[in-house]
């Protein structure tokens, strides 16, 4: 099947100056203000009908010889942007809808959907913008690659870099890094910059640093990281029939990913693809919570934090995507919550416990839901899906410390038992009581 795409066009245009460019440009954020550029259609949408009949017939099996069948992003490149190369894929998405009844019950909705964003090639949703950010690079004849990161954008980077052929440099916390992420990113050949400082140090760092050393900046505030971060909404609609549910929840932090998903659902309504807006609920770490203040005061004021909490993926204070989240929360009818570390510990416990596993920034997406249905934000018989951002192994550390050093023990934590080296104890084990004490 042809795409329709022929005669789409696309523009990168700055949110505050409205400055407008070729999507062509090196340049990725606003070269004459600094602002945030975002990709823009410029000429109609093909059809609803001609979309999903191409969207459909690549995700059959048969279909699956080519990057745009295999790829959970290309598959659904007309809502994307003209690509003018290669591209370059692992490839990413085609992630699982998964429910259990004890994270329904935990998070108070009678049929709650998890889209698990940590089933991508690297273990997190990062891949499905860094296919994009990547090939773009790649098409503009980057001499290199860069990004400041609290993990997973690091190690995403460093993947698809290599895959590419491209240097890549990255900027991570020399504090508070998980120790899955940092190995990935060393395994795939970063060069990797442990700075004395935080995330939001090393976002302003590196956004110098990259425009002077001539490389290309693929955090989230890039426009084509943004395109193929949309991905998670586009195949979270194509996987529900284009039935839009009532909620969607995410962890928030540098807010790219709210941003994504909230143009995604934007641009999906426009194509006639969706007849609603799902609301979306965006879930902060109590003690990194800037967003989540900034909503309760209606967004009269931006607020900047010193963020601490043991969801590192979102120990963020000063979220670069603020203003284009703060349109997406008002766009949906939408609401900012945050929860904190213990009930973050809790949420993701339920989903470890359940054979799911996320990382622990994913559980806040459920832990937010758990808050939001316990002050009547949410119903229990609202369709809600949970984005699980991270894979359980991305943070080891956590989980050792909650399971086997963290006093009192938590009620889910999982002991194991050291035992000598002879079948009667085995056996004496095995018969009695689980927990042992
Ligand atoms: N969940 C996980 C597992 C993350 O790694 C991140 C962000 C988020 C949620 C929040 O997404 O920043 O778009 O609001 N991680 C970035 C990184 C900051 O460097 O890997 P966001």
């Amino acid at each position: 099947m042809t795409s329709p795409n022929a005669g789409g066009q696309w523009v990168v245009r700055c949110a505050d100056c409205g400055g407008t460019f070729s999507t062509q440009t090196e340049h990725s954020v606003c070269p004459a203000c600094g602002g945030l550029l975002d990709v823009q259609r410029t000429t109609p949408w093909p059809s609803a009908a001609e979309l999903v009949a191409l969207f459909d017939s690549r995700s059959r099996i048969a279909a699956r010889k080519d990057t745009s069948g295999q790829s959970g992003v290309w598959r659904y490149r007309e809502l994307l942007f003209d690509v003018s190369g290669p591209i370059v894929s692992y490839p990413e998405g085609n992630t699982p809808l998964v429910r259990h009844s004890r994270t329904s019950s935990f998070s108070g909705v009678e049929d709650l959907v998890l889209k698990h964003e940590g089933m991508n090639p690297t273990g997190s949703f990062k891949d499905r913008g860094m296919t994009a950010g990547v090939t773009q690079a790649r098409a503009l004849g980057a001499r290199g690659v860069a990004c400041a990161s609290t993990g997973n954008t690091s190690a995403s980077l460093a993947a698809y870099a290599a895959i590419a052929g491209l240097p890549a440099y990255v900027f991570v916390p020399a504090d508070g890094i998980a120790l899955g992420k940092l190995t990935q990113t060393l395994a795939y050949g970063a060069r990797t910059i442990l700075v004395r400082g935080d995330f939001d140090r090393c976002l302003a760092l590196v956004r110098d640093v990259a425009r002077d050393e001539g490389v290309y900046l693929l955090n989230s505030v890039n426009p084509f990281r943004i395109e193929g971060q949309k991905a998670i909404a586009i195949e979270l609609m194509h996987q529900l029939g284009w039935r839009a549910p009532d909620w969607i929840s995410l962890p928030a932090g540098n807010l790219g990913n709210t941003s994504a998903i909230g143009k995604a659902l934007r641009e999906m309504l426009a194509a006639g693809l969706i007849e609603r807006l799902p609301r979306i609920l965006a879930v902060q770490a109590e003690h990194a919570a800037p967003f989540a203040e900034s909503y309760a005061a209606h967004f009269s004021t931006r607020r900047v934090v010193r963020a601490e909490t043991v969801a590192t993926a979102i120990r963020i204070g000063n979220p670069a995507s603020f203003d284009r989240a703060v349109r997406v929360i008002r766009e949906t009818d939408g609401a900012v919550v945050s929860v904190s570390d213990s009930e973050i510990l809790a949420a993701k416990a339920v989903i470890d416990a359940a054979g799911i596993g996320c990382e622990p920034a994913s559980a806040a997406s459920v832990a937010g839901i758990r808050h939001a249905v316990a002050h009547g934000l949410v119903r229990p018989t609202d369709t809600v899906v949970a984005i699980l951002t991270g894979h359980v192994l991305k943070d080891p550390g956590v989980l050792t410390w909650y399971h086997r050093e963290l006093e009192p023990r938590p009620l889910l934590a999982n002991r194991p038992i050291v035992a000598d080296d002879d079948a009667a104890s085995l056996t004496r084990l095995m018969s009695g009581e689980w927990p042992h004490a």
